[in-house]
């Protein structure tokens, strides 16, 4: 298992393993070999300890409305390139049916996300798809213009759909801000699903404790906070923001657990108006 920021992918994976009802990745189990799975759960549950037992139930439904929001874009237009940033052991380019899908994380994450998703093609675990991995620090301007080049040549003109999901609070605050707006960058974007932690939230409980176990796991600590308004203004519009308790209400008819006992992390999404799909009729 990866130490650093890198140990966050194990942990959420394992989030959406145990809630399959709400996260429906029905590929969360494939991810991890067999042999190391019960250090992950292990790891899981001294985080659930320490900080909070509902991991599962913030990180399945962040998942699911990214899910469902995908779905939707790729149903308004078949053609749409995915891009995901912070990528991590998620599913969605073998969930819905891109036609080529771009992820991008740390060089040590993308290597070992390629490998295992070769190994669960060849055992026909996963589909066939056309995925390329990216290694990229998206802390560093230059790399994020590379990644950007990038996706702008394999989508040649394509519509894109942006993911940066459980990312943005692990990067400094200007470079937060930026992978936020990277999806202007890609020329075609039609739809973004950001992830983060409100400003009005940080001196929430959860997060406090969290830091404290981040910091005896070597996990750096600091962490960045937007304002919804920010992230309004840096997806170019009026997203649809939606935090843990509008999640629950959608999912699961009810809240079920307030937001101060919980890591209070929303969802922005954005649907770029002057391009076809279901943002042009908004
Ligand atoms: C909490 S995990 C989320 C993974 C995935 N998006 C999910 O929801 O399952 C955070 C991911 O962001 C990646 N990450 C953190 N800092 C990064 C950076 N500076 N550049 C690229 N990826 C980064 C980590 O390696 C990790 O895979």
């Amino acid at each position: 298992m990866q130490g650093g920021v890198g140990l966050t992918a194990y942990l959420v994976n394992e989030s959406r393993l145990r809630r399959p009802d709400l996260a429906e990745d029905g590929l969360a189990g494939a991810w991890i070999p067999e042999d190391g799975r019960r250090d992950v759960r292990e790891l899981w549950q001294e985080f659930a300890d320490a900080v909070y037992p509902h991991d599962d139930l913030v990180v399945s439904l962040r998942g699911r409305v990214i899910a469902d929001t995908l779905a939707e874009a790729l149903r308004a237009a078949p053609g749409t390139v995915l891009v995901v940033c912070g990528a991590g052991f998620s599913s969605y380019p073998w969930l819905l049916d891109f036609p080529v899908a771009v992820e991008v994380d740390l060089p040590e994450m993308a290597e070992a996300k390629r490998r295992r998703a070769a190994e669960l093609t060849a055992a026909g675990t996963l589909p066939e798809r056309d995925v390329r991995h990216l290694g990229a620090d998206l802390a560093v301007p230059a790399e994020r213009a590379a990644v950007a080049a990038r996706v702008r040549e394999i989508a040649a003109g394509r519509p894109v759909a942006y993911v940066a999901e459980g990312l943005v609070f692990y990067l400094p605050q200007d470079e937060a801000r930026a992978v936020v707006a990277l999806g202007a960058e890609f020329g075609t974007s039609t739809v973004t699903a950001v992830s983060y932690w409100p400003a009005s939230a940080s001196d929430n409980r959860v997060l406090e404790r969290q830091r404290a176990w981040f910091r005896s796991r070597s996990v750096p600590e600091e962490a960045s906070h937007l304002t919804r308004a920010e992230v309004a203004a840096l997806l170019g519009g009026s997203p649809d923001d939606l935090g843990p308790e509008d999640l629950q209400r959608r999912y699961l008819g009810a809240v079920a657990v307030p937001e101060s006992e919980l890591v209070p992390e929303y969802v922005a999404v954005s649907w770029t108006r002057d391009t076809a799909g279901p943002g042009a009729a908004r």
